[in-house]
């Protein structure tokens, strides 16, 4: 029925194929994998852990903006036990200025627009 003889050498031919760009920028040391994010200075943490953020800063996002604009609540208490203010511009852009080089990368890379930029404004602190 089955001849492992010929499969096994062929999934390890095919992950081969499929997963020599990857391999490619190994070696070149670059990635593809993700754009190169400026982060800001001077800090070591984001509000919550990175791999949370990444995920789920959209959640988070929409969170804040409702108990903040709906519910009058506006101090967020993270995991830590630290306190920050429910805001876009203060809060997430008060740490990552570069705006550009931050969100605008990342989303660019992954094929997403916010509109939240329709009202809200980008501070003009770090190259724009
Ligand atoms: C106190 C400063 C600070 C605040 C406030 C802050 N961040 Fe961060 N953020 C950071 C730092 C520093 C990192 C990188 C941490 C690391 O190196 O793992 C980061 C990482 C991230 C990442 C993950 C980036 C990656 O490598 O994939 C996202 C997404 C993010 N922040 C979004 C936000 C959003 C959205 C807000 C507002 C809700 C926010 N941040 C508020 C400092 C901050
Ligand atoms: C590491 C990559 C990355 C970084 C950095 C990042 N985002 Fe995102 N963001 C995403 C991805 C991916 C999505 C789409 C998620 C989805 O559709 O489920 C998204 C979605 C969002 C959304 C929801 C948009 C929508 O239309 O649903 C908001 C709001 C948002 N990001 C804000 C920010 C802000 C503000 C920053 C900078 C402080 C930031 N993001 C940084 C990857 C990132
Ligand atoms: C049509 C205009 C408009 C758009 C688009 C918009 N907002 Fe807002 N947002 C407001 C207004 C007005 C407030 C109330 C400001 C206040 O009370 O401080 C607010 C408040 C907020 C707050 C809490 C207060 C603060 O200073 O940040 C958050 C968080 C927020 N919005 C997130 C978002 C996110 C994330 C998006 C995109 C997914 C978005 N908003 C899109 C108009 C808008």
């Amino acid at each position: 029925m089955y001849d492992a003889g010929k499969i096994v050498p062929g999934l390890v031919l095919f992950l081969a194929v499929v997963t020599f760009p990857f391999w490619l920028n190994v070696a070149n040391g670059t990635s593809s994998a993700a754009p190169k994010l400026e982060l800001p200075k001077g800090y070591t943490r984001c509000v919550e852990a990175t791999p949370v953020m990444r995920a789920t800063h959209m959640e988070l996002l929409n969170r804040w903006r409702d108990l903040a604009v709906r519910h009058a609540n506006r101090v967020f208490t993270n995991s830590n036990g630290q306190r920050y203010v429910r805001s876009l511009t203060g809060t997430c852009l008060g740490c990552h200025r570069d705006k550009k080089q931050f969100c605008d990368r990342c989303h660019g890379y992954m094929g997403v627009t916010p509109y939240c930029w329709n009202c809200h404004v980008a501070p003009k602190g770090g190259a724009q």
